[in-house]
């Protein structure tokens, strides 16, 4: 059965390793995750065929857990899909924490019972970061929940304190390491679950609630570093082999994000970004005159063109607009005219945030087209049409040293042959910075909410 077993398990890695890379293009995503889910049901199989399991309490947990589970995953709405994100990866810690410390238990209930090194490092450091993980999720998704308030929480010592609670887990750390069994490891060992809880809320609150993306990839890397240590401690293969896929992959997520906004991890986790007076740093006040457009007048624009980008940000799933973006397209293609979508890597306020919209209304993905690709033939484009995008199309991030998003990397709409901004205001998008794209000699507002706009452009080409 032992073969059996392992077999399986190395089934599953391989089948995780697979639905991880196809998750990676749009194309290919929704098969990945398919592939990753049977891969996901092959270990737990397995993991089922152990010797010496109490099915009684199995089931039952596998009954609760999957009714929540389905009921939750039914019910969420798109955009509340980072905190339901949020919510997996602190259970996901949680139970990390529960593995170490009732290995812990088992090993002071039994007399004669001794720990090899590994398994009592993997043991501190599946609560320790399970313990992070679980309460800097909890404040991240109820930051993004609107549960609390979602701007970052800073006061004089942060780091000080933080840095003290840290000496302290280490401290514990290497008390019981040195001698698990020992009078003073344990009550050192509950300080530590106990800190490791307190840490994961202070180290969460400084940070803002739009940056709360970054942080939740970065959490989750953590919950599947914390899933690793407790593969560890149970020698459970498949388990350290799916936590390290997850703690790799939360990693790369989080600095490409990171690359995108022009900003270093560091400044996401410590800068406070959001938090009150960064309004002073909203780079040079833009020039130029502000020229607006109506609906009609945008829509014998759009039928004359040869060839139209839209470019989806934030503002498109607030409208939820991407049905009627869908439709337009289409409208515009049966006129003749070549359509993309350009997707920046971080519009929006979560990884992908935009693709899932896109699909969701069916856009094909052969119309998808990353920043990187569209750039470099932009001039060459009758009509951007920028749907509650800002900050992913701000030029101050190329013209302007002083802007706080200089070298962030945009789709460039600004070198189009003109463009068109749907937004509702002459507000500025997350990064609170000015946009000088909108007082382009080729650029023309659309004001009012996307949604609406676009549908009054579409009513336009069924009524010509
Ligand atoms: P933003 O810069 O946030 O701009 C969104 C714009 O949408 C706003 O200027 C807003 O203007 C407009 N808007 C809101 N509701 C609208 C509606 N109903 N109809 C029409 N327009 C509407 O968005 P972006 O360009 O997508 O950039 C994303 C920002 O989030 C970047 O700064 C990025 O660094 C940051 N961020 C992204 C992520 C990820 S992973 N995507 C993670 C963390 C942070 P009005 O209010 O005038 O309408």
């Amino acid at each position: 059965m032992y073969t059996v077993i392992e077999l399986s398990y190395i089934a599953s890695a391989v089948l995780f390793i697979f639905g991880l890379k196809m998750l990676g293009k749009p194309a290919t995503a929704v098969r990945g995750n398919k592939v990753s889910a049977v891969g996901m049901l092959i270990a737990v199989v397995a993991t089922l065929l152990h010797e010496g399991m109490d099915f009684k309490w199995i089931l039952l947990g596998m009954v609760i857990g999957g009714v929540i589970g389905t009921v939750a995953a039914l019910r969420v709405p798109m955009t509340s899909m980072p905190e339901f994100v949020a919510l997996f990866n602190g259970t996901g810690g949680l139970a990390s924490l529960l593995v170490g410390w009732a290995e812990y238990n088992t090993f002071l209930n039994t007399p004669e019972g001794t720990l090899e090194l590994v398994p009592v490092i993997a043991i501190y450091l599946a609560v320790l970061i399970g313990g992070v993980t679980f309460t800097g999720s909890m404040i991240a998704y109820a930051k993004l929940a609107e549960r609390i308030d979602g701007r970052p929480v800073l006061y004089k010592g942060q780091q000080i304190v933080n840095g003290v609670l840290l000496a302290l887990l280490l401290f514990c750390g290497g008390v019981y390491i040195a001698g698990p069994g020992t009078a003073l490891a344990q009550p050192l060992f509950y300080l530590a679950v106990l800190l490791s809880l307190v840490l994961g809320v202070l180290v969460t609150i400084p940070i803002g609630g739009a940056d709360m993306p970054v942080v939740i990839s970065l959490l989750n890397s953590y919950s599947g570093l914390a899933a690793c240590a407790a593969g560890f401690v149970i020698s459970n293969t498949v388990l350290i082999v799916a936590g390290a896929l997850v703690g790799a992959s939360g990693i790369i997520l989080t600095s490409i994000m990171c690359k995108a906004m022009n900003r270093s991890l560091t400044n996401v986790l410590f800068s406070g970004f959001g938090a009150a007076g960064d309004a002073a740093a909203a780079g040079k006040a833009a020039t130029g005159e502000v020229k607006a457009i109506t609906p009609e007048d945008a829509y014998y624009v759009l039928e004359a063109a040869g060839s139209v980008v839209f470019v989806p940000g934030y503002g498109m799933a607030v409208a939820q607009a991407q049905h009627v973006v869908r439709e337009l397209g289409y409208l515009l293609e049966q006129n003749g005219a070549e359509v993309k979508y350009a997707v920046h890597p971080v519009a929006g306020r979560m990884p992908g945030h935009m693709n899932v919209l896109l699909a969701e209304a069916n856009v094909p993905y052969e119309q998808l087209v990353e920043m990187e690709d569209i750039n470099p033939n932009i001039e060459s484009v009758d009509v951007c049409v920028v749907i509650g995008a800002n900050d992913v199309v701000n030029p101050a991030a190329r013209e302007d040293e002083t802007s706080p998003i200089y070298g962030m990397p945009i789709i460039n709409v600004d070198l189009a042959r003109s463009c068109f901004v749907l937004k509702r205001s002459m507000r500025s998008g997350f990064a609170g910075v000015e946009n000088p794209l909108f007082y382009k000699e080729n650029t023309r507002m659309l004001f009012g909410d996307a949604k609406a706009s676009i549908t009054t452009l579409v009513d336009q080409f069924k009524s010509a």
